[in-house]
């Protein structure tokens, strides 16, 4: 038995795992239903101001918690912000920042090039209007009680593999999204008060696509592509 060591087995618990039974032809139901569903995900520019239960953001980050983390640190934070006086802050502060990007030269000409075909600019009127805005920490090191520095592992790619699953739970319930990095983003630590060890990951606006959003044609890499082959 190479899995888990002896000296694990003595001091941790273990527990049986299995995964349900299914046919092959089930599971290639299921994969094939899946990627269908996340290839009709979109980033969402322009949202409805209807409003969105509570419950079903904590929903996707409820599945978003349960990502795979470097040694199982969950150094991820996702705060909640539905609060009309805290969206204008945040819109403003952001704006103030995309200003500087796209029209004070911040933005080297490459990266201004590429995002051309997306139609974006310096004004994100969205921040106000989505229902919701969540905002992502990375936990850069955690506290222990005594208040020492306790190392967090793989930081961005456990936040990033969290994102990854909280975008998709909130697509297979019918809501959009943008992931929306408005650099930098040390304005979203200030405006929400957090501590020292979180940093801003990502900010995502949540809610329905307003009735006359559109979204840019883009295309997606083929499956031969991404396989490398
Ligand atoms: C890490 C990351 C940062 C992004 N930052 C922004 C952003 O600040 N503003 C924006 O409009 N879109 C942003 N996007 C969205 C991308 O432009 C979008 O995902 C891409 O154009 C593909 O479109 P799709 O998500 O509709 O498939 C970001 C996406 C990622 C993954």
């Amino acid at each position: 038995m190479t899995y888990p060591t002896e000296e694990a087995r003595r001091r941790y618990a273990f527990r049986p795992y299995a995964l349900p039974a299914r046919t092959e032809e089930e599971m290639l139901a299921r994969g094939r239903r899946f990627a269908a569903l996340m290839a009709e995900r979109r980033s969402v520019r322009q949202f409805s101001d209807r409003p969105v239960p509570r419950e079903m953001i904590e929903l996707a980050v409820a599945a978003a918690a349960t990502a795979p983390s470097g040694a199982h640190r969950q150094p991820w934070r996702f705060v909640l912000v539905g609060d009309a006086t805290r969206k204008r802050q945040i819109r403003e502060a952001a704006e103030a920042e995309e200003r500087v990007n796209y029209e004070g030269g911040r933005l080297p000409d490459d990266w201004q090039e590429a995002l051309a075909p997306l139609g974006t600019s310096w004004e994100k009127p969205y921040l106000e209007v989505a229902p919701w805005l969540v905002v992502v920490f990375e936990e850069r090191y955690g506290i222990a009680p005594d208040r020492s520095r306790r190392k967090n592992y793989y930081v961005k790619e456990s936040v990033g593999i969290a994102c990854g699953i909280f975008i998709a739970a909130l697509h297979d319930m019918g809501l959009a999204t943008l992931t929306h990095t408005p650099s930098p983003m040390a304005f979203l630590s200030r405006i929400l008060g957090r501590p020292r060890n979180e940093r801003p990951f990502v900010l995502f606006p949540v809610g329905y696509p307003a009735r006359d959003c559109v979204v840019p044609v883009l295309e997606r890499k083929t499956l031969r592509e991404v396989l490398g082959e």
